[in-house]
């Protein structure tokens, strides 16, 4: 089938290469030109492990190009995908500011086409917006009535980053949620070489299973996290307490690694967005709520740990090891790490980051510490070190290279060190 992917950012580049993967003709359309450019140069403007690769493999093809005119997209092809950003607006509640915008595109593109489309949202959006919000926008600029000129349909997209493109090939399940039977048997048409089983439904049931699927691994991770500062009080090793409770066939052992908790343009995007919604549907989402909170407290206990034993931070130099909000990727979106920084710096400590990926995007937010060239570089004279994302290559750091350190003291985010090494560390929940 011919494609078209509305915002090719994390999500939507990853989508497109994924359907030209499998056989599909794709025409990626972003507003930023920069991105078009790239893309048609065979450069992914995101790091996301093997897809530069792919991209140049569909691209050789012919099977991808990319665009900044949406009409191109539109007219020469037979469904277009919206995935464009979901930001939290301040109160923590969507902004549809981008979706409502491509929507009105989409309609005026389609005014004058006359062939049967199917537009489909692919973006974390809250229940109801396909049917209230993008529906009647596109009719309104499009003039045309949606079940008879063109179909609308939801697809959640369960990515992960770091594995977009692994995840979109190999989904455990393909969701859609279409308005009528003629929507959703598009869609299907163009999973239909996917080895998943396709849930059919409606827009905003399909919005709610995405929801309820990043708030349920996000209580997860809180749950483990609650959980593992008891333990630490108990010196319980809780990785040791969920190794036990996931033999339980009802839990699975995934999402329960205590830590510094969880970031990324999801988890925390998506929990406050569906607060907020339960909020003005008159329901108070009180387990979320404290989801959110157990999250933000992991920031603050990791730094007053380093307070305990250092007695102070100003004035003493830290080594802060990792700034994604999860490896392989260079994406530092509400990364546990940029709240740690910031509060190192209000407490005058001096700051001596590295990451293999992210470091670039973090001088967008903290300019003002030093950046090393290597692990081993920032731990150099450092007194204190913090280990908050586990990149692989922070396993095989040895002990002679936390020896390059000045101070002991050594806290662990996300546990990468293992005792065998003789390391002396201290976990965070262990
Ligand atoms: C986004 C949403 O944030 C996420 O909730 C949803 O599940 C999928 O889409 P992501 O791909 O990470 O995820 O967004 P981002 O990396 O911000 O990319 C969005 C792209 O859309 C950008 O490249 C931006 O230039 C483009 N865009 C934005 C448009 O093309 N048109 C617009 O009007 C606005
Ligand atoms: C998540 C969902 O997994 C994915 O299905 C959805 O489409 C988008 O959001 P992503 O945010 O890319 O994907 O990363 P993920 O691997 O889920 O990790 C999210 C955050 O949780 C990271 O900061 C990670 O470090 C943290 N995490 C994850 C934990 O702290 N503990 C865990 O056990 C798992």
């Amino acid at each position: 089938m011919n494609v078209s992917i509305i915002g090719t950012g994390y999500v939507g580049l990853s989508t497109g290469v994924g359907f030209a993967i499998k056989g599909n003709n794709v025409i990626c359309m972003d507003v930023d030109s920069k991105k078009v450019d790239e893309i048609n140069s065979g450069i992914a403007p995101i790091y996301e492990p093997g897809l530069e690769d792919a991209l140049k493999d569909v691209l050789s093809k012919g099977r991808l190009r990319a665009t900044t005119d949406i009409k191109e997209a539109v007219h020469n092809t037979e469904i277009s995908f919206i995935s464009v950003g979901t930001p939290s607006k301040e109160d923590g509640s969507i902004d549809l500011k981008f979706i409502k915008s491509v929507a009105k595109d989409i309609g005026k593109a389609l005014k004058d086409k006359e062939k049967y489309h199917v537009i489909v949202v692919k973006s974390t959006v809250v229940p109801g917006t396909t049917e209230n919000i993008v529906l009647p926008l596109i009719e309104e600029h499009s003039g045309k009535k949606a079940g008879k000129d063109f179909g609308i349909a939801m697809n959640p997209e369960f990515l992960r980053e770091g594995k977009a493109l692994e995840d979109f090939l190999n989904p455990d399940r393909i969701v859609i949620g279409g308005i009528d039977k003629d929507s959703c048997n598009v869609v299907r048409d163009l999973y239909k070489n996917f080895n998943a089983p396709i849930m059919v439904t409606n827009p905003r049931t399909a919005e709610m299973i995405k929801y309820t699927n990043n708030a349920f691994l996000a209580t997860k991770i809180s749950f483990a996290n609650e959980i593992g500062n008891i333990c630490k009080q108990l010196k319980i090793d809780t990785y040791e307490v969920f190794k036990g409770v996931s033999m339980d066939h009802r839990i699975s052992p995934h999402f329960f690694n205590a830590g510094v908790g969880f970031g990324g343009s999801c988890f925390p995007k998506d929990v406050k967005a569906l607060v907020a919604k339960a909020k003005e549907v008159g329901r108070e989402a009180k387990i979320l709520k404290d989801v959110i909170k157990v999250n933000e407290s992991q920031r603050r206990i990791i730094v007053e740990m380093l307070e305990n034993r250092l007695g102070s931070v100003k004035g003493k130099r830290i080594a802060v090891l990792g700034l994604a909000f999860k490896p392989d990727s260079d994406d530092i979106r509400e990364s546990p790490a940029i709240d740690i920084i910031g509060m190192l710096k209000n407490k005058h400590a001096i700051v001596c980051a590295y990451d293999p990926k992210a470091m670039e995007n973090m001088k967008r937010v903290h300019g003002d510490i030093e950046y090393a060239k290597s692990a081993k570089e920032a731990l150099k004279d450092s007194d204190a070190c913090l280990i908050l994302t586990d990149w692989e290559e922070f396993k095989k750091l040895s002990k002679d290279d936390f020896e390059l350190m000045r101070g002991k003291v050594i806290i662990e985010g996300r546990r990468v060190l293992s005792k065998e090494k003789g390391i002396e560390f201290e976990g965070i929940c262990w």
